[in-house]
């Protein structure tokens, strides 16, 4: 119960390739072998939705990730393995945070922001083509995260800040409702992580169309990599190995021996068609026994459908009751236990529920006292010849200006009110740093903006 959870969400678009293997999927897998953690892994098929309106363009990547992660080593008994739409209580996890999101806090997310810069730029609407998921994204990635109390979430830096938004909504829902509902997660940014070079040396990524896909036949990965730049030394001259992203890609699939002997081999003066000859090779040792469980899983798309299912079954059994305590914390209850409930409610507010009250008396004048249910009252205010003097002092002292000193309610450093002989000036002075807590809280929930 006390081992440290960590989820992450994998958006089902597009096919992998190397360089998701070697800066995500590789250190994940290896991260959920650890004993004392456990692991969340989950296709995020929701948020999939919001850049793709192609059924079986989702399907189809759905099927992709899952067979990668799976062909790649994820232990679907070991670590919990589901797919997002197949747990309902996320969506409905999503409506409960979307309603204490202040809709500022979603102008502000990165994403949202970035495409409104575009759209201003260019000279149309601010909101041209931006769709309402896309606004939402951060809400349903908060939900994700919040469903399981995860404490932390790998992800790289474009994502931080919708872990501090999850954060955020996870204290704010456990402020209104008055209990540590949820965990508060943390972003956990890798900075070791490595970022494997494209064909052209920059960062391997779809955006720059450089990246060698993960599952190619082995001819056309063979192609690829013949075709990775370098310079134009001829073989017999030595390399700098260094500067060299063969050399670099070569490094992050090799042991560091390998590592090693291949450094050596650049001084030496390796051709870079051998080069990358070693490299394709070092790659393809890597991958071809993945490869045939990735072709196991794509021609055998029920065995994936049926682990994605068990592993749905085995996460709803924990976000099933917790929904449960959500709804009842909310007030998505029963409507037949209505009198236990308010007679519940009542009895936590008379504790410790101090009022500040005007009022007028039958001398014309405006008073106003500080008093508890359940002690009576605690001071009691001289008169005031408006009411609108009366409110003034209140709203003061509601914002915590006054004190009480000497079995006085001081303001400005002018008695405004008095306690009671029979009541003690250190219980009225608690009834008061409540009130102005109490006050301070509903101010914050009113407050729409983070
Ligand atoms: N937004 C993440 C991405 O684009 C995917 C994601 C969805 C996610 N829900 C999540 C990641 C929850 C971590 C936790 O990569």
């Amino acid at each position: 119960m006390s081992k440290r959870r960590v989820l992450t969400g994998i958006k089902p678009t597009g096919s992998p390739h190397l360089g998701n293997y070697v800066g995500a999927i590789k250190p994940a897998i290896e991260a959920s072998r650890d004993a004392n953690v456990d692991s969340f892994f989950f296709l995020a098929d929701y948020h999939a939705l919001i850049s793709c309106s192609d059924p079986l363009r989702v399907q189809r990547s759905t099927l992709e990730i899952a067979a990668t992660w799976l062909a790649l080593g994820l232990d679907p008994e070991r670590v919990m393995f589901y797919r997002q739409s197949d747990i309902p209580e996320i969506p409905e996890l999503t409506w409960l945070l979307t309603c204490v999101t202040g809709k500022g806090l979603l102008n502000r997310a990165h994403a949202y922001k970035a495409a409104v810069d575009a759209n201003a730029a260019e000279g149309v609407d601010v909101d041209a083509g931006i769709s309402a998921g896309l606004y939402m994204y951060p809400v349903l990635m908060a939900a994700d995260i919040l469903m399981f109390n995860a404490h932390a979430v790998p992800v790289g830096k474009d994502q931080v800040q919708h872990i501090e938004i999850a954060r955020d909504l996870g204290q704010r829902f456990n402020h209104i409702y008055g209990s540590e509902y949820f965990v508060l997660p943390e972003a956990q940014v890798d900075d070791n992580t490595a970022t494997l070079a494209g064909l052209d040396g920059r960062k391997m990524s779809k955006s720059y169309d450089n990246t060698i896909p993960l599952w190619d036949e082995p001819a056309t990965m063979r192609k690829l990599v013949m075709s990775i730049v370098t310079n134009s030394q001829a073989p017999g001259e030595p390399k700098d190995a260094d500067a060299s992203h063969v050399f670099s890609i070569y490094q992050a699939f090799a042991t560091p021996a390998e590592t090693a002997a291949m450094r050596k081999a650049y001084r030496d003066g390796i051709g870079w068609g051998d080069a990358k000859q070693a490299l394709f090779e070092r790659i393809d040792r890597d991958l071809a026994p993945a490869r045939d469980r990735y072709r196991h899983y794509m021609t055998n798309p029920h065995d994936v459908e049926a682990l994605l299912l068990r592993g749905a079954e085995r996460a709803r059994e924990e976000s099933r009751p917790f929904i449960a305590t959500l709804r009842e914390a909310v007030g998505l209850r029963s409507v037949a236990k209505v009198a236990a409930a308010a007679a519940k409610a009542e009895q936590s507010n008379d504790a410790l529920q101090p009022e500040l009250k005007q009022y007028r008396e039958s001398d014309g004048r405006f008073y106003f006292k500080l008093a508890e249910k359940s002690a009576g009252v605690l001071a009691q205010s001289i008169g005031f010849a408006n009411g609108k003097d009366a409110g003034a002092a209140i709203a003061r002292i509601k914002r915590g200006e006054g004190a009480i000193a000497n079995g006085e309610l001081v303001l400005d450093g002018a008695a405004v009110a008095y306690v009671p002989d029979v009541v003690d000036p250190a219980d009225a002075s608690t009834a008061l740093d409540a009130l102005v807590r109490i006050e301070a809280d509903a101010q914050a929930r009113k407050q729409v903006q983070a």
